[in-house]
């Protein structure tokens, strides 16, 4: 399995379970994540929301072979692709999200948490918005939520080099709430999400539309903006050489391309 969900105690946890490929995120483990958070939204077992990977990596972020292979297309249903339903539950979801980062957290592991209430992080935590060193544009509506957080130049940095940065970094900048040693995090978690779920769910749920806003609209049009780009610069060469160079374990070479 690589997502594992359980409901404990009014907690709903959806876990990474991947580490053989460091918990990088398929199609289908985005399709089991969409469908676990629309499940909660009606599903009054479900108070809370944990999102977890394991002590020595986050997430790798997206499936490279799913990039390459299997970009993500419309259905012919008409049905958006897994990333985009996962993307629209997470920003949509009602109930307070919590996420617990270890270790790296890639791409799409470090802008999901855009979109979670708390994030707690452990020291060991590297965040990373690699998007350019793959020849692609940022996605999450992160184009727009990161510079708001914490400034334009800030936000520059992250998207347009793409170098990885500590816990502690993102925790100055406001992306993450809290850091913790690594040893510590997931029982801190745990206490802060039996804590939310012991809270009334309309007070949480009221308290998080409040906050949130009209930024419920913008985020989801920057979403749909920067997907159509996404779509289109992942089937480009340039892409095309940068996850090429990761499974051939070389440097990518851009200078061929304008
Ligand atoms: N997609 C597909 N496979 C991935 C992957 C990804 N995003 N990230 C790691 N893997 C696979 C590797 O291919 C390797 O598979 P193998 O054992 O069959 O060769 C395995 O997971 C271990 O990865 P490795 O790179 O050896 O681990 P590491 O500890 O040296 O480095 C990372 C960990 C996360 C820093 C590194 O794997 C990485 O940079 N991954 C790509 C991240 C990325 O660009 N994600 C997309 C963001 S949009």
């Amino acid at each position: 399995m690589s997502i594992a969900t359980r409901i404990d105690q009014g907690i709903l946890a959806i876990g990474f379970d991947r580490i053989d490929k460091k918990n990088a995120i398929t199609a289908a483990m985005y399709q089991t994540m969409a469908d676990a958070l629309r499940a909660a939204e009606s599903d009054s077992a479900v108070r809370v929301i944990v999102i977890e990977g394991k002590p020595e990596i986050f997430t790798a972020g997206n499936d490279l072979e799913d990039f390459m292979k299997r970009p993500p297309t419309q259905g012919s249903d008409g049905a958006q692709p897994p990333v985009f339903q996962f993307l629209h539950a997470i920003s949509h979801a009602t109930k307070p999200v919590v996420a617990s980062v270890s270790g790296a957290a890639v791409g799409i592991g470090t802008t999901l948490l855009l979109h979670c209430d708390l994030v707690y992080a452990s020291d060991t935590a590297k965040l990373s918005l690699p998007f350019s060193q793959l020849g692609l544009c940022p996605e999450a509506a992160s184009s727009l939520l990161l510079p708001r957080l914490m400034g334009y130049q800030r936000a520059a940095e992250k998207l347009l080099l793409g170098e990885a940065f500590s816990a502690q970094e993102a925790f100055a900048i406001g992306l993450v709430t809290k850091v913790l040693p690594v040893g510590e995090l997931s029982d801190y978690v745990r206490q802060q999400a039996a804590k939310l779920a012991a809270l009334p769910a309309s007070s949480l749920r009221e308290t998080k539309r409040l906050m949130k806003g009209d930024d419920v609209a913008a985020v989801a049009k920057k979403m749909a903006e920067e997907g159509e780009v996404f779509r289109r610069m992942l089937v480009a060469p340039e892409a095309k050489e940068a996850f090429t160079a990761f499974f051939e374990k070389r440097k990518p070479d851009f200078s061929k391309f304008d």
